[in-house]
């Protein structure tokens, strides 16, 4: 699906442009200047990408606070079928944005929709129920539920899916099953991170968000959680999934969007960011040479 995107490579802003938008006292004294032609490029590649996606967020600003923006104009769709990854540093708004499509942070401007129909700022648990699963970055397990209950959990609002979905889920994931009885807290980060993938498939999610899946684990069950993502992927659900392990992520997803100081920084296919000498300098650092 990567062909979505007009152009060989990836479209950025100058790497002048971004060393004057790190430099704070720079940025703090500098006018409002307009669009550069490589942002207006970008958007005019977003627009044509999003027109049939099953998911756009459009020009999204939001954040926590009345008058406070953490996103700053960010544009992000997924096509049906697609895996698209969201990477960039520390703070950059990833979690924000993935909360922002899930109505977990309030829009201020802009829009998000759902094969066409607005979500903006819907409750979560409507949009649970219109096919949208989420995983949040921490606390996605109820420690004291056992497996089966958590997995319970996951389709409270519609009960008679259970049976259906725990078989489906157990197929994905062997091992839920088999210690369907054991209590999440007792289960290694990885074990968890299948419990809550598990729990966000069990109402059947056209749309999946996945926040870092992968965070605080080995290496070797780090490419066990990217594996089974590839798998969910590969049943039909469209997969969002930010990642710290940028380099790892970007060799999975069809697409992919660096994030920085809320904004998009760049775009295109996982193999076109993780080849661009500028995504690996500025971002992707010594574990692009890995
Ligand atoms: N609940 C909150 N209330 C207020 N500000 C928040 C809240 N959560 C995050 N922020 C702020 O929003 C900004 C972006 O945070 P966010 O968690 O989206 O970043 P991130 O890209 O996911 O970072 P990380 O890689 O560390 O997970 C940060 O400045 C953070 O301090
Ligand atoms: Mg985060």
């Amino acid at each position: 699906m990567s062909d979505m995107l007009p152009g060989d490579r990836p479209q950025y802003v100058s790497p002048h442009e971004r060393e004057e938008a790190l430099d704070l006292d720079a940025a703090q004294r500098a006018e409002p200047r307009a669009l550069s032609n490589s942002e207006i490029q970008d958007r005019s590649a977003h627009v044509a990408g999003a027109k049939d996606a099953v998911i756009v967020a459009d020009d999204l600003t939001a954040g926590y606070l009345p008058g406070v923006n953490i996103l700053n104009g960010c544009d992000l769709y997924a096509k049906r079928g697609e895996l698209v990854g969201i990477i960039g540093p520390n703070g950059a708004g990833k979690s924000t944005l993935l909360k922002a499509l899930f109505g977990l942070v309030k829009v201020h401007t802009g829009q998000v929709t759902l094969s066409g129909e607005d979500i903006t700022n819907v409750r979560a648990d409507r949009l649970v129920s219109m096919g949208i699963g989420f995983v949040p970055q921490s606390n996605n397990v109820f420690p004291s539920l056992t497996i089966q209950e958590n997995l319970e959990m996951g389709c409270y609002q519609e009960p008679k899916k259970f049976r259906e979905r725990f078989d489906f889920v157990c197929d994905l994931f062997p091992a839920l099953g088999e210690r369907r009885a054991q209590r999440a807290g007792q289960l290694s980060g990885g074990e968890r991170q299948m419990v809550a993938m598990g729990r966000a498939l069990m109402m059947d999610p056209s749309v999946l968000l996945l926040d870092e899946p992968s965070a605080g684990l080995s290496p070797l069950l780090t490419d066990e959680v990217f594996v089974r993502v590839k798998e969910i992927n590969a049943t039909g659900v469209t997969v969002i999934i930010v990642e710290q392990n940028a380099m790892r992520c970007l060799q999975i997803v069809d697409r992919g969007y660096v994030l920085d100081q809320g904004r998009n920084a760049y775009t295109g296919s996982g193999r076109q960011l993780a080849t661009d000498p500028q995504v690996v300098h500025l971002y992707l650092g010594t574990l692009a040479q890995a």
